[in-house]
C-alpha cells in the first residue's frame, strides 16, 4: 500500500539534497524525453547531479535516457532539466514515475515543460513533426494520485478541464510562427507499453479523438496539475501510425526520428523559456 507519509518525506529529503548543492532557485522545470535529452546541451549548467546522487530518486533503466538533473540557465532563464524520465513500462509504479515532478514542486517549480516521443495517428502528421498538446487521454491503467491525498500538495479531486496552460500554448504557437516551425496542436493518449500498438488499437485510439500516442507524460502532467503547476508539453512524432498502411518500426528508428527533430524542438523550447522568463 502506498505510504503517503514516507513518500512525502522522501520527496522533501531529495529536494533538500538538491537545494544544498545549487545557488539558483529556478521556477521552471523541464522533462526531456526519448532521444531529446540533447536539448540539455543548450543549458548552461551550474550543477549536474546524477540521479544516483539524489536520495530516494529512481534510476533510469532505459538506454536512451542518461539519468541526471541539470540546474542552470536556458536562454538566460534559470531552469531545472531532467535528462531522463521514468515510465510505467519499466516497472515503476505511478507515484515513482512522478517522483521528480513532486521534487520539482517541493523546490518551488511552478511551470513544467515536457517533451516526449509519440506515434502520429492523425493522417496529416508526418514523422519528425512537432505537436503541442492541447489535451490528453489517460489510457494507462495507473494514476499517481491513487492513495491517501497529500492535502498540502493539492486537492483530492483535481480539476482537469484545462491541463495544458492556455497562455503557455499561446506563447508556444507564437514562437513557432516566429521561428518558422510547423507546430500541430492536438490530443495525446497515453498507453502503458512497452509494445507499440496493433492496427486495431491505433484505429480505436484515433476514433477516441487522439492525434498521437505515447508511453509517458500523462502521469507527470496529472501530478503537476495536482500541485497547481502550469504545464506545457510538446510531442515529436517519431513514427506514422496509420492502421491501413502500417509498417513495422523499431526503437532505433524512433530514437533516430526524435534526434532529427531535436534542433527544432530545442529552438522552440528555448524561445518559449526565454519569453516566460522575460
Ligand atoms: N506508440 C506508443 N508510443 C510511442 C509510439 C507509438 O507508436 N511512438 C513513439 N512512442
Amino acid at each position: 500500500m502506498f505510504d503517503a507519509v514516507v513518500y512525502r518525506q522522501n520527496v522533501e529529503t531529495a529536494a533538500e539534497a538538491i537545494r544544498a548543492r545549487i545557488g539558483l532557485a529556478p521556477r521552471i522545470g523541464l522533462i526531456l524525453g526519448t532521444g531529446l535529452a540533447e536539448l540539455a546541451e543548450k543549458i548552461e549548467a551550474e550543477t549536474v547531479i546524477p540521479y544516483e546522487e539524489i536520495p530516494g530518486f529512481p534510476l533510469s533503466t532505459v538506454e536512451s535516457h542518461p539519468g541526471r538533473l541539470l540546474v542552470g540557465t536556458l536562454a538566460g532563464v534559470p531552469a531545472y532539466a531532467l535528462q531522463g524520465r521514468f515510465h510505467l513500462y519499466e516497472g515503476y509504479d505511478a507515484p515513482t514515475v512522478v517522483f521528480p515532478v513532486r521534487v520539482f514542486g517541493a523546490l518551488g517549480v511552478d511551470t513544467l515543460l515536457i517533451s516526449n516521443a509519440a506515434g502520429g495517428m492523425n493522417p496529416l502528421y508526418r514523422k519528425g513533426d512537432l505537436m503541442l498538446l492541447s489535451d490528453h487521454i489517460n489510457f494507462q491503467n495507473a494514476n499517481p494520485l491513487v492513495g491517501p491525498n497529500i492535502d498540502d500538495w493539492g486537492d483530492r479531486f483535481p480539476d482537469m478541464s484545462a491541463p495544458y496552460d492556455e497562455e503557455l500554448q499561446r506563447i508556444a504557437e507564437e514562437k513557432a510562427l516566429e521561428e518558422g516551425i510547423k507546430l500541430h496542436r492536438g490530443v495525446y493518449v497515453s498507453v502503458t507499453g512497452p509494445n507499440l500498438e496493433t492496427r486495431a488499437e491505433y484505429r480505436m485510439l484515433r476514433a477516441w479523438g487522439a492525434d498521437v500516442v505515447g508511453m509517458s507524460t500523462v502521469p507527470e502532467v496529472i501530478a503537476a496539475r495536482h500541485m497547481n503547476m502550469r504545464v506545457l508539453a510538446v510531442s515529436v512524432v517519431t513514427d506514422e501510425c496509420f492502421p491501413d498502411a502500417l509498417a513495422p518500426v523499431s526503437l532505433e528508428e524512433i530514437i533516430a526520428a526524435a534526434g532529427k527533430a531535436e534542433p527544432l524542438l530545442t529552438r522552440l523550447m528555448s524561445a518559449i523559456v526565454s519569453t516566460i522568463g522575460a
